[in-house]
C-alpha cells in the first residue's frame, strides 16, 4: 500500500525546482477518456519543465536495493496488497507447502503496479528468475484456470467474475487452451490451489503484517544482492518499471 509517510526522507528529489511532467504509459491510456497529453507537454519543455525520470516525490522512495516486500509496502495499492497477503495467509494457515504459499503471495503481483491485462502471464515472467519453476508456473496458470470450474477439486466459476464480466462473458480460446494444458500437467494441483485461495475481499479485512512471510520468502525467493531491478536478470526491467512507473522513457 502506497503511503508517502512511510519514511521521513530529507534527501533531495531529482531535478528539484523544476516541474517534472508525467506522460501516462500508453497501455494505461489508449482506449480511455484520458487525453493524450504528450504533444502539449512537448510544447511546454523549457528550463523549468522536464519529463519525469527517476524518483517521483508522489511515491514513497524505494530503498536502493529493493526486496520483494519493499514492492508490497512502497508500491502496491491497498486492493492488491490485502488480496495477496490474505490469499497467502489462508494457504499458510491451512498448512499448504511453501510453493503454494509463495505462489499465492505472488499470483497477482503484476496488478500491484505494473499491468492488469494478462496479469498471470506478466507476473510469472517477472518472478521466474527468482523462484522455483513450479511457483512461476502456478502464477501463470492461475489466470486461465480461474475461468474454468473443476468440481472434483471443489472449484466453481467465481461469482465475482459473473459480476465483473457479466453472465454472458465467454473466455477467449487462448485461456481455454492454457487451462486445458494446465489440467494435464503434473503441477496442476499447485496452480489450482492458488485459484482456491484467490478470493476477493471487498470489505475491510484484518490487516496482515507482510513480515509473517519473511521466512517463506527467505527460503524460496532468490533475492538478488543488488536489489530487484538492479540485478541482471532477464526481468530486472519489469521491477525497475515498478520502481519508476512514471519515467518518460
Ligand atoms: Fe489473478
Ligand atoms: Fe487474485
Amino acid at each position: 500500500m502506497c503511503d508517502p509517510a512511510i519514511e521521513f526522507d530529507t534527501r533531495l528529489w531529482p531535478q528539484a525546482g523544476r516541474e517534472r511532467m508525467i506522460v501516462p504509459q500508453p497501455v494505461g491510456r489508449i482506449g480511455t477518456d484520458a487525453p493524450d497529453v504528450e504533444q502539449d507537454m512537448l510544447r511546454r519543455m523549457d528550463d523549468t519543465h522536464v519529463f519525469m525520470m527517476g524518483d517521483n516525490p508522489a511515491l514513497p522512495r524505494m530503498p536502493e536495493k529493493p526486496t520483494l516486500l519493499d514492492f508490497f509496502t512502497h508500491r502496491f495499492g491497498d486492493m492488491t496488497f490485502n488480496h495477496l497477503l490474505t490469499s497467502a495467509k489462508r494457504a499458510m494457515d491451512d498448512g499448504m507447502d511453501d510453493k503454494v504459499v509463495l505462489a499465492c503471495l505472488l499470483h497477482d503481483i503484476s496488478n500491484g503496479c505494473l499491468i492488469r491485462a494478462d496479469h498471470g502471464y506478466w507476473g510469472a515472467q517477472m518472478v521466474a528468475p527468482y523462484v522455483d519453476e513450479e511457483v512461476a508456473w502456478a502464477v501463470k496458470y492461475h489466470q486461465p484456470l480461474r475461468y474454468f470450474a473443476d468440481e472434483a477439486a471443489g472449484y466453481a466459476y467465481p461469482d465475482s467474475y459473473r459480476r465483473f464480466f457479466g453472465e454472458d462473458y465467454v473466455p477467449p480460446d487462448y485461456l481455454r487452451r492454457d487451462a486445458d494444458e494446465a489440467r494435464a500437467h503434473r503441477w496442476y494441483g499447485t496452480a489450482r490451489a492458488v485459484t482456491m485461495y484467490d478470493i476477493y475481499f471487498f470489505d475491510k479485512v484484518e490487516p496482515i503484517d507482510p513480515a509473517i512471510f519473511t521466512d517463506i520468502i527467505g527460503r524460496n525467493f532468490r533475492q538478488p544482492e543488488e536489489g530487484l531491478g538492479f540485478d541482471r536478470s532477464p526481468t530486472a526491467h519489469m521491477w525497475r518499471t515498478m520502481i519508476w512507473p512514471n519515467n518518460f522513457l
